[in-house]
């Protein structure tokens, strides 16, 4: 692979490879840990998470606000971000959200985003669109208790339901992810679908990642973009919409005017366009999800050339297509 460093007419640096890719988005994971323990993230048969442990939440992030900021601003200056994104783990369990949002916004990176499964939003939605927040993707497998409960073994979607409202409320643009799992909410596709549409929130359907521990049963739990659209065409007349430059989802429009995504890793790889930066709460970047060696950047924050070799280090990790990691969403971020 050709990796490219150019220094254009206003001295910026320019890292690309041969396929013209870069970084423009950096994702940032804020803390390893969630207080969901889904199915496609958490090993149904490993042994459950701690009572409570959960509080101990601040202990588990051993960057401060201070820490991302510096990070933040050094890669930035170098790359010039179209976009931050804020993941986890879960983002709202790291205590000290609000001011780093605030210390991001100051930074004048255009977009600032967050991935969320949304149960801790509802009384953080005001602050956080106060602070800076443009938009939020929320997690949401199931409007069903029951199948809620199936998939991630908490039974708090009241909770994110309220969550998404006031999201909303607040002037806060509001996607929804929802991973399809054959077994646990394929036959939830049109109930979701409708939760959505009648609110006029944009879904996407995502399927199923081989991470982390799905190695094991992949197959079985595997629902293809084919199977989604097979089972919405049985209720709507679908026209396929054209797809924008590194989107990572594809876009329907129903015969009543509804747009909906899927986000089809494996039937249609994204991978050609990829413009992502990953960085996990220890200080490490990672230049594709399908790529697990962590490449530490804490110590070279103040060193321009170190942390550009870093850089172009990660590029070269950006694989063709998506191989599957032995990482889950969890600690690397979506
Ligand atoms: N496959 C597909 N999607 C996943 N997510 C987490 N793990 C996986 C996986 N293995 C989703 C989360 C989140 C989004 C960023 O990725 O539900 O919404």
């Amino acid at each position: 692979m050709i990796l490219e460093r150019q220094i254009d007419v206003v001295n910026k640096i320019k890292i690309s490879d041969s396929f013209g890719r870069t970084f423009k988005t950096l994702r940032v994971s804020l803390i390893n840990t969630c207080n969901l323990a889904c199915a496609y993230c958490v090993d149904p048969s490993a042994s459950p998470i701690p009572k409570g442990g959960r509080d101990n939440a601040s202990k588990l992030s051993p960057l401060g606000v201070g820490d991302y900021i510096k990070i933040i601003s050094a890669l930035n200056n170098l790359l010039e971000f179209d976009t931050i994104r804020l993941t986890g783990g879960e983002p709202l369990l790291y205590k000290q959200l609000v001011p780093l949002v605030k210390g991001i916004s100051n930074l004048g990176i255009p977009t600032l985003k967050m991935t969320s499964n949304g149960t801790l939003l509802d009384n953080k939605a005001h602050d956080l669109k106060n602070a800076g927040i443009n938009s939020i993707n929320i997690s949401l497998d199931a409007v069903d208790p029951d199948i809620s409960y199936k998939i991630n073994q908490r039974k708090n979607l009241q909770k994110v339901l309220n969550g998404i409202d006031n999201a909303i409320a607040a002037g806060i643009n509001i996607k929804i992810n929802c991973v399809v799992m054959k077994g646990y909410n394929d036959n939830h596709i049109i109930d979701i679908l409708e939760y959505c549409k009648q609110r006029n929130i944009s879904i996407r359907f995502l399927e199923l990642m081989e991470m982390g521990h799905l190695h094991q049963n992949f197959d079985e739990l595997f629902f293809s973009e084919k199977d989604i659209l097979n089972c919405i065409s049985s209720h709507y007349q679908l026209t396929a919409l054209k797809r924008k430059p590194n989107a990572t989802a594809n876009y329907w429009k129903t015969d009543d005017g509804y747009t909906f995504g899927i986000i089809s890793n494996v039937s249609n790889p994204f991978c050609n366009d990829c413009n992502r930066l990953r960085l996990d709460s220890y200080g490490n970047i990672y230049g594709c999800l399908s790529d697990n060696s962590p490449i530490s950047i804490i110590d070279c924050i103040d060193n321009e050339q170190q942390l550009l070799n870093k850089l172009m280090k990660a590029l070269s990790q950006k694989k063709q297509k998506f191989s599957g990691s032995k990482l889950s969403m969890m600690h690397i971020g979506g």
